[in-house]
Formats: C-alpha cells, sequence, structure tokens
C-alpha cells in the first residue's frame, strides 16, 4: 500500500534497520514503548511473517511474537515444519500500539519504510501477512477469509495470506484453518 523505498538496496541492512528502530522517535508509539521491536530472523530467510504489532510480551522482551500469540505460531509452525530459526518475524508497525490498540493509518505509514527496507534486503520467496491489519496495509485487501490459503501475486511479490494466531485464543474452530494454511504455506516452501 505505501511502498516508497529510498534506500540503496546494496548498503542498506537488516543490523543497520534494526539500530534505527530501537532508538526510532517518528510517532508517539516511542513515547509508549518499553522496547521497540525490529524483527527476528536472518536475511537468507525464504519466508517472512508479518503481523500487526508486538503486544506486553513482546515490547518487554523486544522480540515478535514470544507472548500468547507467538506461543500459537510457535506450535504450528512446528506441526507445519517450519522452523522458525529459518524465518524472518515482524511486524507492520514496531512499537507497541497502548493497551494493544490497532495501530493507526498514520504509525503504520510512519513505520512503513523500515518494513519495505526489510523486505527489499530479504526479498523473501513468500511473505506471509498475518491478520488484517497486515492484509490491509500491504495488499489494500478486505476479507481475510477469503483470500486465506493461497499465493497472491502482486509487484513482482508472491504473499500469503492467513489468519493471525491470536484471532484463535478467541475463536478456538480458527485453529483448523491456521493449521492448514501453514502446512500448505510448509510445503510451498520446501518445494520453491
Ligand atoms: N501480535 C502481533 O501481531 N505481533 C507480535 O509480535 C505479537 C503479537
Amino acid at each position: 500500500m505505501f511502498f516508497v523505498n529510498k534506500h540503496d538496496k546494496n548498503i542498506d541492512s537488516i543490523e543497520q534497520i534494526r539500530s534505527e528502530v530501537l532508538s526510532c522517535t517518528l510517532c508517539n508509539l516511542s513515547l509508549t514503548r518499553i522496547k521497540a521491536v525490529p524483527g527476528e530472523g536472518t536475511p537468507q530467510s525464504k519466508i517472512m511473517f508479518i503481523g500487526e504489532a508486538p503486544g506486553f510480551v513482546e515490547d518487554n522482551m523486544g522480540i515478535p511474537f514470544v507472548g500468547t500469540a507467538g506461543k500459537i505460531l510457535d506450535k504450528y509452525l512446528k506441526i507445519a515444519g517450519i522452523n522458525r530459526s529459518e524465518v524472518f518475524i515482524t511486524n507492520i508497525v514496531k512499537c507497541r500500539p497502548p493497551k494493544n490498540r490497532v495501530p493507526s493509518v498514520e504509525e503504520q505509514k510512519t513505520c512503513f519504510d523500515y518494513l519495505s527496507r526489510q523486505i527489499n534486503i530479504i526479498n523473501p520467496k513468500i511473505i506471509c501477512l498475518l491478520g488484517r491489519v497486515s492484509f490491509e496495509a500491504i495488499l489494500s485487501g478486505s476479507s481475510i477469509l477469503q483470500n486465506r490459503g493461497k499465493i497472491i501475486e502482486r509487484n513482482n511479490k508472491k504473499y500469503f495470506v492467513t489468519i493471525h494466531p491470536a484471532a484463535i485464543i478467541y475463536n478456538k474452530k480458527l485453529s483448523d484453518i491456521f493449521e492448514k494454511d501453514l502446512i500448505f504455506l510448509g510445503t510451498l516452501i520446501r518445494n520453491i
């Protein structure tokens, strides 16, 4: 949705972005965060997972998806045979919104340059969008349930949309969908 990339891929790096995010003051989320959460994983990752925003535990630890939603993600990554150490995980916004509210479009836009640079450097084979906020911000998509579980090609990139793992906390029936999607994603990535 808001891709602008002023940075030269050859001189930019995941470490450089990390240090910029850690000291970022571009929006007011920097005033309430404990730790910024740039992302976790290596630049060689074939899959990138993009969630919404850090939550309480992530804010305390500076690592994405380590709270309840993270435990759910870990469970299904394991079932799908996807090794967490081989993927890159990040969020649309890198700081926790107060009380875990949805990040505003303004906050998403302000933070987007970091994500767009991460995508540019990693150049993953598949970008997995976790949940509505990520789907809307990156593909301007609306219905997750109509678009999930398949590859969507856009601007020479392959996206795979699925539900946000936190949705399973409130609706256990969604776990079947998440499991199916991640198993399919695991198969795709092993054959790419
Ligand atoms: N939810 C997200 O979207 N991201 C996290 O890092 C944790 C929970």
